[in-house]
């Protein structure tokens, strides 16, 4: 295991191993507020090189589901401060994942005068949870004004900003999975006739103009993003003209210098894969860091890094059941099973509470 251990830089930050935490959503924030439990949970897991935090929103109209965290608020900015103390004092890196949900929400779930907002007033199929009426089907979000537009964009740039000042090396955009973003970016989703829709080079403008304004914010050291080309989570079927699609945005985030793309693919989930084919032209046309995740063990990501597919590996569920993840990969010991029926409630169960191994 020469490489997964190592050191590895990552723009101008360097990471103690070259193991990164996925972003994993746990709704362990009432009030959307962080909190001393998440700071515990997330130093619990701080032996990673990279952790990158649960979604995040960056306004009042990107919190969908309940109890997940926002930074657009002085209390929110102070609660991240005490998560990323924390994680610091043991090492890791971290980044905050900016996840504006879009359609991907329900008014239950939403504070007082938040809109739901996204590029086409397409609801998604299916239901979504809240805490107050349980299941309920997504309903239709408003289509945004160039007004609304701006503002969103504004709303990331305050949030980047506030990235820093809760002690966060930088931040990740969520572009993944079928969040706002990735609403613009695909066509059953984008139905718009102005600049923003249409052809690939419209329904990508959102997503580049926040990638630009958050870089001439924060710098590009400190700006990575999430894709998922082939993705079909939360209603985003598959279409022709997805490589393409994604072949350009590969290019056009090298062009402005990202310091990393991360991948997603689920298809340990269950999803369609993403073709060899494509995780490699992201390889060859985005030259700085490139991070690939979804079901990875430990042998996996050694292989992967030594083949050259990858700079970094990302981890998600085992990292969630594991808080010595790093430690039980290196010692190949064995591995708690995640525990879905937790993921998503409140309370320290199935949080804080898997076993560390005894020293
Ligand atoms: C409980 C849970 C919550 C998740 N929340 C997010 C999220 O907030 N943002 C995101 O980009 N991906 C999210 N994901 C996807 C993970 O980041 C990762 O891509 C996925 O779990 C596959 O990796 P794995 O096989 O290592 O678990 C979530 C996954 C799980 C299991």
């Amino acid at each position: 295991m020469a490489i997964l251990y190592s050191k590895y830089v990552l723009g101008s930050l360097t990471l103690q191993n070259h193991l990164v935490m996925s972003p994993m959503t746990r709704n362990r924030a009432p009030g959307n507020i962080p909190n001393a439990l998440m700071a515990e949970y997330y130093a619990q897991r701080a032996t990673a090189g990279l952790i990158i935090t649960e979604g995040t929103s960056p306004s009042p109209n990107g919190l969908g589901y309940p109890r997940i965290p926002g930074i657009f608020s002085p209390a929110q900015v102070e609660g991240w401060k005490h998560v990323t103390d924390a994680v610091r004092a043991r090492g890791a890196k971290m980044f905050v994942q900016l996840m504006h949900c879009g359609r991907i929400a329900h008014p239950l779930n939403l504070p007082a005068g938040a809109r739901m907002l996204a590029p086409s007033a397409v609801a998604a199929g299916g239901e979504i949870y809240t805490d107050a009426e349980g299941m309920k089907p997504h309903p239709a979000p408003q289509a945004m004004t160039g007004e609304d537009i701006r503002s969103a964009i504004a709303e990331y740039v305050q949030a980047a900003k506030n990235a820093l000042t809760a002690g966060f090396d930088g931040i990740e955009l969520h572009s993944a999975n079928g969040y706002l973003l990735e609403q613009f970016i695909r066509p059953n989703t984008n139905q718009r006739t102005d600049g923003y829709g249409g052809p690939i080079k419209n329904r990508a403008r959102f997503v580049l103009e926040t990638a630009e304004a958050v870089v001439g914010a924060i710098g590009r050291d400190r700006v990575g993003i999430r894709l998922s080309p082939f993705g079909v989570f939360n209603d985003m079927p598959l279409y022709d003209g997805m490589e393409v699609d994604y072949t350009y945005l590969a290019q056009q985030f090298d062009a402005r210098g990202l310091v990393y793309i991360h991948l997603v693919d689920h298809s340990s989930m269950g999803a369609p894969p993403v073709p060899d084919a494509m995780k490699a032209t992201f390889r060859n046309l985005f030259k700085r860091t490139l991070i690939l995740s979804g079901g990875y063990d430990a042998g996996r990501a050694e292989s992967d890094l030594a083949a050259g597919k990858c700079d970094l590996i990302a981890v998600g569920r085992p990292f969630l059941a594991n808080p010595d993840l790093v430690a039980r990969w290196r010692n190949n010991a064995a591995l708690n099973a995640p525990d879905m029926s937790t993921f998503y409630t409140p309370g320290l169960r199935g949080y804080t509470d898997y076993p560390a191994l005894k020293k």
